[in-house]
């Protein structure tokens, strides 16, 4: 049976990007696949009223179930309300969306967004697939996000070793020819907790922490100058706090060199064009790192519960500082 997101109290993204380019913010989108994290998510949300995109990859959709999802993202809006925010603007989107048919599955489905990702592909296949999706999905509304360049790294079943920049001189044919509603580009993040290797950084004399490779503000300007006013959309986002690093090693964990894209980087984007900041590998590593400890330190625990609530607490208290530190969207969805 078809729903569409309307009647499941979600938004979709246009109105909200065009006011975080006016605005010069950016929208946080943060992946979920359980119950904790989406608490999280809704409490920083309605805290600090923020706009918020939950985002939901193939992988999620796997993993937790398509139903249980949507009815998850319905709930959400409720238990928004029921926080104290009158109007929450939250968005339901498919993040890495592979094939048409898993676009449609989801616009059908309840998604007030879709994401597909045809950055593999050869140029004009790209095109032909995304036009298509844009074609189904603003038939109900639905707001579409495509991707050019290739980002190094993994996301759930799309990887890839290197990345390749977006050519700023292909970005208005693409957009005229498939009417997306933002792009997602490439200029130097990655996906996951490894952005960068040891070789691609410097290291901090002071601290020996890992320093990675600014991002290529130069290409992005080029594709604002090509595209003024046009909602770009930034991938790969997590900055890996160190904190989470050495308290995921200090307790037990085994992640060497994980590396992320600085905060004071990601502020800069939220300026420009960039209105929407994806942001999955932190809360992956906010929630491990707090398990990790509290098993540590109580051992006899066995209680999901125990544990999972400082993990809970942790993420939101990441989320929020995302959204007021990194990207300024509080107070943006009174
Ligand atoms: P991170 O791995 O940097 O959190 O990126 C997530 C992402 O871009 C989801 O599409």
């Amino acid at each position: 049976m078809k729903v569409s997101f309307k009647e499941l109290g979600l938004v979709n993204t246009r109105e909200m990007f065009a006011k975080a380019i006016k605005g010069g913010y950016a929208i946080p989108a943060f992946n979920f696949n359980n119950m904790e994290q989406l608490q999280a998510i809704i409490q920083a949300s309605a805290e600090t009223k923020s706009p918020v995109i939950l985002q939901v990859s193939k992988g999620a959709r796997n993993y937790a179930n398509q139903t249980l999802l949507r009815y998850m993202a319905q709930g959400a809006v409720e238990y928004a309300k029921e926080l104290g925010w009158k109007k929450p603007q939250i968005v339901l989107h498919l993040d890495h969306g592979d094939s048409y048919e898993l676009c449609k599955s989801c616009v059908d489905f309840g998604f007030s967004s879709v994401m597909i990702d045809g950055s593999a592909l050869p140029y004009d296949e790209n095109v032909k697939l995304t036009r298509k999706v844009v074609n189904y999905a603003h038939k109900y509304d639905v707001t579409v996000e495509a991707e050019l360049g290739v980002l190094a790294g993994v996301e759930d079943e799309v990887s890839s070793e290197v990345s390749h920049y977006t050519k700023p001189e292909e970005v208005i044919d693409f957009v005229k020819k498939t009417k997306c509603d933002s792009l997602a580009i490439s200029i130097g993040t990655s996906h996951g907790a490894y952005k960068f290797t040891p070789e691609q950084c410097t290291r901090d004399p002071k601290t020996g922490r890992l320093v990675p490779p600014p991002l290529a503000f130069d290409v992005l300007k080029a594709i604002e100058k090509k595209l003024p006013g046009f909602p770009i959309v930034l991938h790969g986002s997590s900055s890996v706090p160190q904190e989470y690093v050495d308290m995921c090693n200090k307790y037990g964990g085994n992640l060497p060199n994980a590396v992320g894209i600085p905060e004071e980087q990601l502020r800069k984007a939220a300026k420009s064009a960039v209105c929407k900041i994806n942001i999955d590998s932190d809360s992956r590593l906010a929630m491990t790192a707090a398990i990790r400890k509290h098993l540590a330190e109580n051992p006899g625990h066995f209680d999901p519960r125990q544990y999972l609530k400082p993990a809970r607490e942790e993420m939101k208290k990441m989320y929020i500082h995302k959204i007021v530190n990194v990207l300024g969207s509080n107070g943006k969805a009174r």
